[in-house]
């Protein structure tokens, strides 16, 4: 039950644990509509390893939470744990709340339309085709999503971190607003699949991760691998371009983006929703680069 990991102090009267730390990633995924809440829990005295600050490790003992609401109503908590020191060291999965919000269950093979909602909750299996991709399992809690959401100093002023960022490190997207909006709606939203260690990697090399260092837009990995880049997967789909520069409606990414439905959907899963502002940043991200 919920109501045995920790977040609450008091489920029943709604009341949250003392020691939380809230947060919101700059850029968020898409999840039909939901709003969300998340909340990170670290054991008292840690820190979190930021020796490597692109790729944070959290201590053993952590947990991460994360809320959905749909149409006002809230229907599931979701919890990662790292349970020790090795890789696979980690506990993921969803609880459903119950009718009368009073505690959640447990429910390893997710629920589809859950209380009556359109939102369905994902299987533990597949937390980890998004999760398993960071080491550190964390996709909305990193120096870059924080540092572009303004957070990133408290955290060190906290003794939070292990290592305080340098200043390049306090990273913001690069480009004007079209192209930042676009490459950090690509990070949130695709990165976690489609980098060197994500499950989209055994099938195309195309990378939509934003590495921190990555200061100028043709210097980033979704520039250098989409445009004017040839797609690898050719199924379903006439075009021959991931991003045709000056032509979104020649570009793979906003075709994938678009779709729902079918199999070529993108993202594959966990959506049944276009996201019509996030097709709208892409699309006028690549309507602004040079033919
Ligand atoms: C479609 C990919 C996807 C799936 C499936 C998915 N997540 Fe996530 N999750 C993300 C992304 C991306 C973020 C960060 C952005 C955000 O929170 O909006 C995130 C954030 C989180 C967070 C907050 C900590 C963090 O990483 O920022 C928790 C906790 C979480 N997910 C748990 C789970 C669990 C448990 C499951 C399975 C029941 C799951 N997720 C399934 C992509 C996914
Ligand atoms: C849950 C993991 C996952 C997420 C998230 C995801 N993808 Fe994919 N994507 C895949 C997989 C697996 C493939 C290879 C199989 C296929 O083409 O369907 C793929 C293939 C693609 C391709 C074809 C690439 C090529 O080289 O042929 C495009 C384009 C694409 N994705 C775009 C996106 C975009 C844009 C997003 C974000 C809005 C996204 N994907 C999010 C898993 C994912």
């Amino acid at each position: 039950m919920l109501s045995e990991t920790g977040l609450y102090r008091d489920i029943a009267s709604d009341e949250l644990a003392p020691d939380l730390i809230a947060f919101e990633p700059a850029y968020a995924l898409w999840s039909d509509g939901s709003t969300k809440r998340r909340w990170l829990r670290l054991p008292p005295g840690d820190r979190i390893d930021s020796s490597d600050m692109d790729h944070w490790q959290m201590p053993v003992g952590s947990v991460f939470f994360k809320e959905f609401s749909r149409d006002g109503v809230r229907v599931e908590t979701r919890a990662i744990a790292r349970t020790g020191p090795e890789r696979f060291d980690y506990w993921m999965g969803a609880f459903v709340w119950n009718e009368a919000g009073t505690d959640a269950e447990f429910r390893p093979d997710g629920e589809e339309n859950a209380l009556g909602t359109p939102h369905d909750v994902p299987t533990s299996t597949q937390c980890g085709t998004c999760h398993n991709g960071e080491a550190g399992r964390a996709l909305g809690f990193s120096a870059l999503q924080l540092s572009a959401a303004g957070r990133l100093d408290q955290l060190a002023q906290d003794r939070l971190l292990s290592h305080a960022p340098s200043p390049e490190e306090r990273f913001s997207v690069p480009g004007n607003p079209v192209v930042s909006a676009a490459l950090g709606y690509l990070h949130a939203n695709c990165g976690h699949c489609h980098n060197p260690n994500g499950s989209a990697s055994p099938d195309t090399d195309m990378n939509l991760r934003l590495d921190l260092g990555q200061t100028s837009p043709t210097a980033t990995n979704a520039y250098l691998t989409t445009v004017g880049v040839e797609l690898q997967y050719f199924d379903g789909t006439e075009l021959i371009y991931r991003v045709a520069p000056g032509a979104p409606e020649a570009s793979a990414l906003v075709e994938r983006m678009r779709e729902r439905g079918a199999e070529s959907q993108m993202p594959p899963f966990a959506t049944e929703l276009v996201h019509d502002e996030g097709v709208a940043w892409v699309t006028d991200w690549i309507r602004s680069l040079d033919e």
